[in-house]
């Protein structure tokens, strides 16, 4: 029998009132929580907000989120075949469902 995960993701944008959507996703080893994000993406709901750039050389470190409450690199975190809660960051600005405003104040033009 095939295993899944479950995610369990907060939706929602500024000013709106959020929610938590849940989706099943087929597990296998070695998967990422941001392989399970994409999966999300390209098989059940192409309007989830997420962001990444480099997928898995945790270079680009734009991909951190909340995973079960803890700060993470989402294409660092190892999917489990249980449920996982992913939120985005809680002391920066949101923009969408798991996307947050990630430049520093100096830098913004
Ligand atoms: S996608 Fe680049 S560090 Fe995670």
């Amino acid at each position: 029998m095939r295993k899944s995960a479950r995610l369990r993701i907060s939706r929602g944008s500024p000013g709106a009132a959020g929610r938590y959507d849940e989706f099943d996703v087929p597990y296998e080893d070695g998967m990422s929580v941001l392989d399970a994000l994409r999966w999300i993406r390209t098989n059940l709901d192409s309007t989830l907000a997420i962001r990444y750039s480099c997928t898995n050389a945790n270079a680009c470190k734009t991909c951190m989120a909340l995973v079960n409450g803890e700060v993470e690199y989402t294409c660092v975190a190892k999917l489990t075949p249980a449920v996982i809660t992913v939120e985005p960051l809680p002391k920066r600005p949101l923009i969408r469902d798991l996307v947050t405003d990630i430049v520093p104040e100096d830098e913004k033009v």
